[in-house]
């Protein structure tokens, strides 16, 4: 019986408090250059676009279809999956 008690607690314990805090791989690469809250001239904040102007502007820079210095490159990096979980994730940072 007190193995079970045991059990439950450690269980509850090392359960994620919610999936969404959690940075999906490839999310942390982002912040280094975006500061997911302050922008610069060159580099554009993150924070206040939506997921769908995220996942917009990466296509368009993998597909060469936006000028960029260094996000044509980033975006080759990713995945369509891959950029969908970072965008919902950058986008509810806002
Ligand atoms: C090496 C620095 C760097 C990293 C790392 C980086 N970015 Fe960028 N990002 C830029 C720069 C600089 C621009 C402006 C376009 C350009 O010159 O490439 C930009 C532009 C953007 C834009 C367009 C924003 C707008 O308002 O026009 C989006 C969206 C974006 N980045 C998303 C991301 C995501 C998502 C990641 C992580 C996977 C990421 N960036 C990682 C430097 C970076």
């Amino acid at each position: 019986m007190r193995t079970i008690i045991v059990a439950a607690i450690l269980l509850a314990a090392i359960a994620p408090a919610s999936a969404q805090s959690v940075a999906p791989p490839g999310a942390a690469a982002c912040s280094g250059c975006h500061a997911l809250g302050v922008g610069s001239a060159s580099i554009p904040p993150l924070s206040g676009q939506t997921p769908e102007s995220i996942v917009t502007a990466m296509q368009a820079f993998r597909m060469g279809q936006r000028q960029a210095t260094v996000m044509d490159r980033i975006a080759k990096g990713f995945s369509d999956e891959e950029t969908r979980a970072i965008a919902d994730w950058v986008g509810q940072k806002r």
